[in-house]
Order: C-alpha cells, then sequence, then structure tokens
C-alpha cells in the first residue's frame, strides 16, 4: 500500500508569512492528492491570535482535502510564562490549543501509516537549555516519556502500517545552519532509532532535507514557507510517498516568476528490512554540505 504525505512546516503567520506562496499552497492542494497533510510546526511567529487564526484558516482548507496533522513549534509556545517550571504547562499552549486542540502531539492512523507526534516545543525547560542564550526558547528536547509513548504506538501498530514519527525540530544537522534542532541530539537520535520510526518529518531549520539517519531512518525535514529562508533560497515543501519497498521525497520549490509552486529534486531510499527499491537505492544523494560558517541570521 502506498501512502502519500503532504508535509509543510514553519509558517510563521505574522509579519514574515509569504501568502502568495500560502495561497499558491492552497491552490494546488486537491491536485496533489495527499492521504494525509502533515504541519511541523511554527504555525505563528509570536503565538498571537490573529496568527493562529490564518493558519486555522489553512487548516481548515487543507482539511478539505484530507486529515490533518498539526503540531506546535516553538514559535507556538508562550515560553515567556511559567520559565522553568516543570509542572502545569499548559498557560504554555492555551492559545495553540484553542486554535488546534488540546492534544498537542496526535496521532493519526491511516490504512497505510501510523503517523505519530512527539512533543519537543517545551518553552524554556530544563531539558531544551544549551550553554548558548540565543538558544533560549528556540532548541528542543525529546524527553523519554515521549520516546515511550510513541515507541508503544509503534509496537502496538499493525505490521503494514508503515512508522512515521512527526516532531517540530530539525534531528540532523542544518546543512547551511550547521545547527541541530535538539538539546542532547545524539540521545533524541537513539532514542527516534529505537522507537522503531522508518520516517521522521520534521521542521524548524528553514531548510529542506532529505537524509537518513543511523543508515535506516528517512529524514525529510520540510523548508519554510515564510520570507526567512537561508541565503534567499526558494521557499519549499515536500511531498512524501511511502511505498512498500522504499521512501521518496520531492521538493516542491516556490518559482517566483509564475507565482506558484514546482517539484524539483526526488530523493529515494529503500526501507530498511523491505528489500531492495526498484531503481530507488541509494539514489541521488543529497548533494554534500558546503564548507559554510554557521548561518547567524535568523532564530528558526
Ligand atoms: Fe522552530
Amino acid at each position: 500500500m502506498t501512502v502519500q504525505l503532504l508535509h509543510f512546516s514553519d509558517l510563521h503567520f505574522g509579519g514574515l508569512a509569504d501568502l502568495d506562496q500560502i495561497e499558491g499552497l492552497e491552490q494546488m492542494l486537491p491536485d496533489l492528492r495527499p492521504d494525509a497533510v502533515v504541519i511541523t510546526g511554527d504555525l505563528s511567529q509570536r503565538a498571537r491570535h490573529g496568527e493562529f487564526q490564518r493558519a486555522r484558516a489553512l487548516v481548515q482548507t487543507a482539511a478539505r482535502t484530507a486529515p490533518v496533522l498539526v503540531i506546535p513549534g516553538n514559535h507556538d509556545v508562550a515560553w515567556w510564562i511559567r520559565p522553568l517550571i516543570p509542572f502545569a504547562k499548559q498557560p504554555l499552549y492555551a492559545k495553540y490549543a484553542r486554535y488546534f486542540g488540546a492534544d498537542l502531539a496526535p496521532t493519526l492512523a491511516l490504512p497505510g501509516a501510523i503517523i505519530a507526534s512527539a512533543l519537543t516545543s517545551h518553552g524554556v525547560a530544563w531539558g531544551s537549555l544549551t550553554p548558548r542564550v540565543r538558544d533560549l526558547a528556540v532548541k528542543g528536547h525529546l524527553p523519554k516519556r515521549e520516546f515511550a509513548r510513541v515507541r508503544g504506538l509503534f509496537e502496538a501498530a499493525p505490521r503494514e502500517q508503515a512508522r512515521v514519527l512527526v516532531l517540530h525540530h530539525n534531528v540532523l544537522r542544518g546543512d547551511i545552519s550547521k545547527r541541530m534542532g535538539l538539546a542532547r541530539w545524539r540521545q533524541a537520535q537513539r532514542r527516534i532509532v529505537a522507537s522503531g520510526a522508518e520516517v521522521v518529518l520534521c521542521g524548524h531549520d528553514h531548510q529542506e532535507g532529505a537524509e537518513l539517519l543511523g543508515g535506516r531512518v528517512v529524514v525529510s525535514t520540510a523548508g519554510t514557507l515564510c520570507k526567512r529562508t537561508r541565503r534567499g533560497r526558494p521557499s519549499t515543501f515536500n511531498f512524501v510517498t511511502i511505498e512498500p519497498t522504499a521512501v521518496h521525497i520531492t521538493y516542491f520549490k516556490w518559482d517566483a516568476e509564475s507565482r506558484r509552486f514546482r517539484a524539483s529534486d526526488t530523493y529515494a531510499f529503500a526501507r530498511a528490512g523491505k528489500g531492495a527499491a526498484p531503481g530507488a537505492a541509494p539514489a541521488p544523494a543529497p548533494p554534500p554540505a558546503q564548507p559554510v560558517p554557521a548561518d547567524t541570521t535568523s532564530h528558526s
């Protein structure tokens, strides 16, 4: 059974949103015929009501085509409330929950896939702290309880369902930013591999990616649909096709001239333990990262 997922991220409604691109995506969404739409967080810029309200309109438009799974990113958390207090975190997510529901890590079951999400956006939390001040409320972390919950969901799922894990922060280092989205990222990567996930959908870095984690987990990192792209690159979203023996990730890039998204590169990966994928493995590898200085322009 083949499952097709439309994956986008980091809309940043508010001053940074690019409404031409949002409207372009809304128009072409039905033609893409996804089985589900996954939005990996940072719907808003400052967790404001108006930003969430526009994001909700997009979610409702998408929901006319396919079920939609949404999770909060670091920008959707009112992190300035109760910093470093580990309990009673609900006020941080109150506005987000008002528009997208109280479940901050929803699960969506399709005939061919179980799509489970993990909350990595915790505001100013002990687990997300790093020595760098500018990481405050930006970095995320993958708590042990989230890992255990997701692993349980994957273990209980029928064998024929592909295991898809959704989280906000990039789990691999950004090519341009040179940054990991998660604090304690080695531990987080070990947990992701141990969870049984076959495919990870994430965002946060504002640069698209299609890579392997631990030699076996396919990672789709969605770029951004806002004006804060890395080095002025075109905005992108990803289309992920999970076939019985292979996973394909296609980037759709914004073409400013024609004012529409166009399919560009496709990367293909054999599914671990599923045998060789015809014409798929290990095809074409993403271009090697160039030695560039760390990006200092943005907090994703
Ligand atoms: Fe983010």
